[in-house]
């Protein structure tokens, strides 16, 4: 399953994003700034346990959260959306799995990971800006996978249906929130339209 949020208040801002002109780091903020209404989306869903609530007026009840999560972002663009993930979401761990795409291939070479076992039925939810061949988000939830996981949610900026048919193919009950659906890879397996090298845009190393 995969939601394109398609809201006028992000797609302001993923326009802002796409553009070469864009700084850095106003890049960074904006990706933050989508990031947040990615999750606001996304964990819809959330598990909660009801509260009692004494008011100044009376007594009543609310919801507290009853989730344990853990914020998988793959290196190194997906730092780009882990303050905002983090600012929502003060008490998750962060896990961390590198990945780089061979350029002529797009395979995905793992480099590092550092994410904790599973423990019950903690949630993973992997952040990558951008998902294309979908090769590093498939290696990064096969990962997540041996590691015990059964909940994991996908958030990427910018997806294309290449990458999207192939995640769905392969991870089925893991659902993905992005911010724009593209139209198609070109021949050096790049988002289009995109916007560009998420990594150097963010890292400001093009
Ligand atoms: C980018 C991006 C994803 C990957 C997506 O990372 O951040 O991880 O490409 O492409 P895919 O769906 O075809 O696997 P990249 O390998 O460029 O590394 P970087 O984040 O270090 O720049
Ligand atoms: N990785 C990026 O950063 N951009 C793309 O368009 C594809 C993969």
């Amino acid at each position: 399953m995969h939601t394109a949020l398609n809201h006028p208040l992000v797609n302001h801002r993923v326009a802002l994003l796409r553009n070469r002109e864009t700084p850095p780091k106003i890049f960074r903020e904006l990706a933050n700034e989508i990031t947040e209404f990615l999750a606001y989306e996304a964990l819809k869903d959330m598990r909660t346990r009801q509260i009692e609530v004494v008011t100044p007026i009376t007594e009543t009840t609310g919801e507290k959260i009853d989730e344990r999560i853990v914020l998988v972002p793959i290196l190194r663009a997906g730092m780009g959306m882990l303050d905002a993930m983090l600012k929502i979401l003060p008490y998750a761990k962060v896990g961390v799995l590198g990945m780089q795409r061979n350029e002529e291939t797009a395979e995905p070479i793992p480099y590092y990971a550092k994410v904790p076992p599973a423990k019950g039925e903690e949630m993973a939810i992997v952040i990558d800006p951008m998902l294309a061949t979908g090769g590093s988000a498939c290696d990064a939830v096969n990962q997540l996978k041996k590691l015990g996981y059964k909940r994991i949610k996908f958030l990427c900026l910018i997806s294309a249906p290449e990458g999207i048919a192939k995640f769905e193919q392969d991870h089925a009950d893991v659902p993905i929130w992005t911010a724009a659906k593209d139209d198609h890879l070109n021949s050096h397996h790049y988002i289009v339209p995109g916007l560009g090298d998420a990594g150097d845009r963010i890292f400001g190393t093009i």
